[in-house]
């Protein structure tokens, strides 16, 4: 088989190597457009895990790569004078020339052909090839000669990095972050071989602009690194590479998806490889091991076809199919890190103090979690539990364990909650004609027995024509009143937790049957008019909407402030204002479902007037130290739709007009909508709204475990944690979490208290124990 590899970066030389090592018989070219032994770049990192493939794959290159490397365990973070370390994060740092001297020698002993100083123009320049790998890089000329095949889809992101290095070692992964008057700059330093480390620098485009660093020649534009950085580089110069793609010039990341990564174009089969199909940001420096493994993976896939060049499509197809789906989960993972660097400057910089601002870059990625950073380094994590304890009010010895952060309380005007966790509101569509019973007693009643620190309601209706179901519970006339009120006396005389009842109004998503006799579904008879903010019905067959008159705003702006006094007399702690999912509130927000040429549709103020204008109200009669949260939907997953950005300008005139919290929540909007789901994955919203808007936050959707709600509560990415679906499984979804990470911080009730000893010792002898093995 005759195999070219275009480009002799990693991922081409590899794959030739490899090609040739399983199979001496392929004739195998590597064609590389730079002198032997000459390339850009300095060190790149990656982890023990990628080392391990490498070793499967080819030893002697493995050991090789594995001599040249700098391991090391610290990450330093630098920040507002303070310098900051942990350990046990265990890199790996190889010069970039280094491991492409290995990967040329080796592929030389194998018998490749390594032709240097040759630009290839296209893949056509080598008709009797069976086999092209196009390892061209990021701006592969393969990829654009057939672009309409390959679809790439590329994302320049907003910032600016220059890729440097300097002739010192740091022996720890280095972060510095110097504010100038013009915004922040953050250096990502690590060791790469005996004397050198490699020196990122990154900056928002408009700080990167106010600085004039794009008029500025390169001499300019590393005097001026040098004297930001003078301090993390104690009198060590910066240095550029030649070749670096341009001496120092300042990029702009591109994230790179293609929709195919193979094709035949009459005489050979093409496949891109390495940056060529995908790129991964270099916050989580991942893409030197993706084009290693893209290698691999195509190596692996031709031995399975027994290196047959009549079933190269087929190999070509089974490696797209598999590397596709590792690619796609480590770019969502450099999504994250990658965007945490570009809003450090708005978000979290200046807002969070040097302890949390380093924990939360520590779980930029959201795949390290708390309990990972404790394996990793157990008495740096205990240190800034015990910190971040102290912040909330908590007396903590020393070496003593600290309350962990989902347990800590929380306090907001006059109300203190015992811990963060709280019952999401769910609707049971149980109630009679609006009023709650012995169903929610016991429901409510258990989940407060059950530890989490707020109890809230399911969505209480304003009026009978604001129930979503004919089970909705109400709150418009004094049986509701009694109802509540017995519910809310028993959670207070019984349990710590306090309660929040949400407050709604269905707007067009009204008069439909009950959750488990078809969501969404107009009732069979019994239906009851509806109001919108414009007369779009939700589904096909769903009844259409009237567009509502200033008399029906007046009207509903009384439905819930009669509902507001009520709840205050009742005892209610929080009172939460259903501005989400599709509801009458939201469907102003939504320009999907606001399509009104009035003062309340339009331009943001405009759709949040009548929203604001109720809000206001009920603040007016809400008592004065009690707090009020706001539920948003903070995404459509809709192209027209609301986004984060739209969520924020929200929260921002939520926050001005008295808004204690805002329950980040997303979707349900339309119901073509394409949510993107996954762990914790409306936490991002929360994560910005609170760290950009300045607002207290709660964090809502898939988040299922104490691990979870740690993380996302320590690293400030919300103050509050809600949980749903876990409280329908387990009412004591908190008693339970706390026990099972060792936390002792959470209330049992006195009468439960005999089985917590069980059920402790029952876990730490399983912990002791291990997994189960079969
Ligand atoms: C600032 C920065 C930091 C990074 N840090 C890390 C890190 O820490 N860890 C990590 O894993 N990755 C890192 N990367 C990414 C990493 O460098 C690439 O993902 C990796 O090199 C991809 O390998 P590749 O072989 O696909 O492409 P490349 O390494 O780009 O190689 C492509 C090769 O093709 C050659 N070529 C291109 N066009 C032609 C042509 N027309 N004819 C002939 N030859 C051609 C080029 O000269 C080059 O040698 C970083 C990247 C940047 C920009
Ligand atoms: C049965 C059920 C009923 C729900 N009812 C409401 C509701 O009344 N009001 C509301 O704002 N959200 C409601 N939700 C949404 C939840 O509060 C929560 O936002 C969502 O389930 C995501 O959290 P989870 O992943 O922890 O389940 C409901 C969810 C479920 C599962």
């Amino acid at each position: 088989m005759r195999i070219v590899c275009i480009g002799g970066g990693p991922a081409g030389l590899y794959f030739g190597l490899l090609m040739k090592q399983a199979y001496p018989a392929h004739d195998v070219t590597v064609v590389e457009r730079n002198r032997p032994y000459d390339t850009f770049g300095w060190g790149v990192v990656f982890s023990d895990a990628t080392l391990g493939n490498m070793h499967r794959a080819d030893a002697t290159t493995a050991a090789e790569v594995e001599r040249a490397f700098n391991h090391w365990d610290d990450i330093e973070v630098r920040i507002k004078g303070r310098t900051m370390r942990t350990t046990g994060h265990g890199f790996v740092g190889i010069g970039r020339k280094t491991m492409l001297n290995i990967l040329q020698r080796r592929a030389e002993s194998l018998g490749v052909r390594l032709v240097f100083d040759r630009e290839v123009d296209s893949d056509l320049d080598f008709p009797d090839a069976d086999l092209i790998v196009a390892a061209d890089g990021v701006n592969s000329k393969v990829r654009a000669r057939s672009v309409t095949h390959f679809k790439p889809d590329v994302a320049r992101r907003p910032n600016r990095y220059v890729w440097l290095g300097v002739r010192k070692r740091y022996d720890a992964f280095t972060f510095d972050f110097r504010r100038t008057e013009h915004g922040w700059f953050q250096a990502h330093i690590y060791k790469f071989d005996e004397e050198h480390s490699t020196f990122i620098v990154e900056t928002a485009e408009e700080t990167f602009a106010a600085h004039g660093l794009a008029e500025m020649d390169d001499a300019a534009s590393l005097a001026f690194c040098e004297t930001l950085f003078a301090d993390v580089l104690g009198g060590a110069r910066l240095l550029t590479s030649a070749r670096a793609a341009g001496g120092a010039s300042w990029l702009n990341f591109s994230r790179l998806v293609c929709e195919r990564w193979h094709l035949h174009n009459g005489k050979s089969h093409v496949v891109l490889m390495g940056d060529a199909a995908h790129t991964a940001h270099f916050a989580i420096g991942s893409g030197t091991k993706l084009a290693l493994e893209d290698a691999i993976e195509l190596t692996r896939q031709m031995s399975a076809v027994g290196h047959d060049a009549a079933r190269i499509g087929e190999a070509l197809a089974g490696y797209e199919e598999t590397r596709r789906v590792e690619v796609a989960r480590i770019q969502n993972a450099a999504r994250n890190a990658m965007e945490w660097f570009e809003a450090v400057g708005r978000r979290y910089a200046d807002q969070l103090e040097p302890e949390q601002f380093m924990y939360s870059l520590l779980t930029r990625s959201q795949r390290i979690s708390h309990e990972n950073l404790r394996i990793r380094d157990k008495a740096w994590l205990e240190g800034y539990e015990r910190w971040f304890a102290r912040r909330t009010g908590l007396e903590v010895a020393a070496d003593a364990r600290a309350t962990p952060p989902m347990l800590t309380p929380y306090t907001v005007r006059d109300l203190t909650l015992p811990n963060r966790i709280v019952v999401s509101p769910m609707a049971m569509y149980s109630a009679t004609d609006g009023v709650p019973g012995d169903f929610h007693l016991v429901h409510l009643g258990a989940r407060a027995l059950g530890g989490a620190g707020l109890v809230f309601g399911e969505m209480t209706c304003v009026a009978p024509d604001a129930r979503i179901t004919p089970g909705c519970a109400g709150l418009w006339n004094e049986e509701h009143v009694g109802a509540w009120r017995r519910i809310v006396s028993f959670i207070h005389a019984r349990s710590p937790a306090r309660f929040g009842m949400q407050l709604g109004h269905a707007g067009r998503k009204g008069s439909t049957r009950l959750g488990w006799e078809g969501i969404d579904q107009p009732l069979a008879d019994g239906n009851w008019p509806l109001i919108s903010a414009s007369a779009i019905p939700y589904l096909g067959n769903s009844q259409v909407p009237r567009k509502m008159t200033r008399a029906d705003m007046d009207r509903v702006i009384f439905e819930f402030v009669r509902a507001t006094k009520w709840s205050a007399e009742i005892g209610v702690d929080l009172l939460e204002l259903h501005y989400a999912h599709g509801y009458l509130l939201s469907s102003f927000l939504s320009p999907l479902t606001n399509r009104r040429n009035d003062e309340y549709g339009g331009s943001h103020a405009n759709r949040a007037r009548f929203p604001l204008e109720l809000f206001h109200a009920v603040r007016a009669v809400w008592p004065k130290g009690r707090p009020i949260s706001v539920r948003l939907s903070c995404h459509d997953w809709m192209d027209d739709g609301n986004t984060a950005d739209d969520a924020a300008i929200f929260s921002a005139m939520f926050l001005d007009a008295g808004a204690d919290l805002i329950d980040c929540s997303s979707g349900q909007v339309h119901h073509e909508e394409r949510p993107v789901y996954g762990r914790l994955y409306q936490t991002p919203f929360s994560d910005r709204i609170r760290n950009e808007v300045g607002v207290a936050t709660m964090a809502v959707g898939a988040i299922s475990e104490a691990d979870h709600a740690n993380s996302i509560i320590a690293a400030g990415r919300a103050d509050l944690c809600a949980i749903a679906r876990p409280h329908l499984a387990d009412p004591a979804w908190t008693i339970h979490e706390a026990a099972r990470i060792g936390a002792g911080a959470v209330t049992w009730p006195v009468q439960y208290e005999r089985g917590r000893l069980q059920y402790e010792t029952n876990l730490q002898r399983a912990a002791a124990m291990g997994p189960p093995t079969r």
